[in-house]
């Protein structure tokens, strides 16, 4: 249940049109027993009407610095009142301009001085919204780094049709999706894998070739990611195995960079003993070249025979030391007769739970940031899961991962 009783929530709203879903975030605000103070910049007051943010909320809509008139005793002090008062802060939609201002510390109109009066480990988090192009800009991307690293937590976009007509990323998420992440920030879950390791494996593995060349696959590594994010949420000591990615490794989670399957492995079974939950979300290859060429094989005949050796099947070997306190959750993309063939690797590779990924879907797979996954179980049962994002995806499964610890029985996630 999504409850913010109580908390006092700065709504920053920059100038984009995606403003215009403000006024229903703001309710839902409101209906879950927040308390909420809309500062806006000017231009967002061209998108979305102030005398309805303002009615909602139940507050006057603070957009300038000084007071209107002299009289005006203590309005000019209320940056410093708000930064004090507020339990987070949630600037949504985000505009390009907006964005450089936080990242750079401007301070010209409410909204930028809140940021700055807001009270330390304060949750902030940003919505950037606008034009796919834009959004990918060199300076609007260094701007939201700026911004993640003083702390604050950047939300992508989503793709979709665009006010401009075009299609892409660039959306504000749908009220409901930003309600239910300022729920997570303000009010963190339970923390149900305190006490427990987890451990995850990401991204592709590369196989060297010679000393220049690889093989290696599509995988982005962005599943893995968001389940390492997810467990440390949830409160596990987590470490996450992955292969080359420029993913920013997410808050409290030990990370091991590695190359090869060989040398994932090897990093996997030290904690084979110790850990208490085994994800393995590696896009493994299943084969590397039989031998590894010094330097680099020169062009010389016309065809150029590779011979491929077997890797090491991490998530197999796991499952044959599995104890019955541990659990393993592994991943299938498949194509055809997919449930019968995540199937049969749940039984196969010994795992508790496999999440098919069925390939060619649209929103799913490898780049994208959604996924449309089935969950399959060991007893047998199997739910299919909405498109969602990696994020949302990977709480699913962390949650359904510690149901197990809460039962006293290893055979059936409680759903
Ligand atoms: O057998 P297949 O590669 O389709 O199985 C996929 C699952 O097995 C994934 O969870 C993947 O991370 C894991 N795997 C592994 N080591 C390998 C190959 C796959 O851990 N060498």
């Amino acid at each position: 249940m999504n409850d913010l009783s109580g908390k006092r929530i700065l709504l920053g709203v920059s100038g984009g049109i995606a403003a215009y879903k403000l006024p229903h975030l703001v309710r839902l605000f409101k209906k879950s027993g927040a308390e909420v103070q809309v500062v806006m910049t000017k231009s967002a007051a061209m998108f979305v009407s102030p005398l309805a943010l303002a009615t909602l909320s139940g507050r006057a809509v603070l957009s300038e610095i000084f007071p209107n008139s002299a009289s005006d005793q203590e309005s000019w002090t209320n940056h410093i009142r708000l930064g004090e008062w507020a339990d987070g802060f949630v600037l949504a939609p985000a505009t390009a301009n907006v964005v450089a201002k936080l990242a750079n510390g401007f301070a010209d109109d409410m909204l930028s001085v809140c940021f700055l009066t807001l009270r330390p480990n304060k949750p902030k988090l940003i919505f950037p919204s606008m034009d796919g192009e834009m959004f990918d800009a060199p300076a609007v991307q260094r701007n939201l780094n700026v911004l993640r690293e003083q702390g604050c937590l950047v939300i992508e976009p989503e793709v979709g049709e665009l006010a401009s007509g075009l299609v892409g990323k660039g959306r504000l998420p749908e009220p409901e999706k930003i309600f239910a992440l300022v729920c997570d920030a303000l009010s963190p879950k339970e923390k149900t894998l305190a006490g427990k390791q987890v451990v995850v494996t990401a991204g592709a593995t590369r196989e060297k070739i010679d000393g220049v060349r690889f093989i290696s696959n599509y995988s982005s590594g962005k599943m893995g990611f968001a389940l390492a994010e997810a467990a440390a949420e949830l409160g596990a000591e987590t470490i996450l195995i992955t292969g080359k990615t420029s993913l920013p490794t997410p808050p409290n989670v030990k990370r091991i960079d590695v190359e090869s399957a060989e040398e994932m492995f090897r990093e996997a079974t030290r904690y084979f003993e110790t850990l208490d939950v085994f994800v393995a979300a590696a896009a493994v290859a299943d084969y590397r070249p039989a031998e590894t060429h010094q330097g680099k094989l020169k062009k010389s005949a016309d065809a150029l025979e590779l011979r491929l050796v077997k890797n090491p099947d991490i998530l197999l070997e796991f499952g044959k030391r599995k104890k019955s306190h541990q659990l393993s959750v592994g991943f299938a993309l498949e194509i055809e007769n997919a449930l019968e063939n995540a199937r049969a690797k749940l039984a196969a590779k010994n795992c508790d739970i496999v999440a098919l990924n069925r390939a060619n879907e649209e929103g799913a797979g490898f780049e994208s940031e959604t996924n449309r996954l089935t969950l399959l179980f060991k007893d047998g049962s199997c739910e299919q899961l909405p498109l969602q994002t990696k994020r949302e995806i990977a709480k699913e499964i962390l949650k359904k991962a510690s149901f197990f610890f809460r039962k006293t029985s290893l055979t059936s996630p409680e759903r």
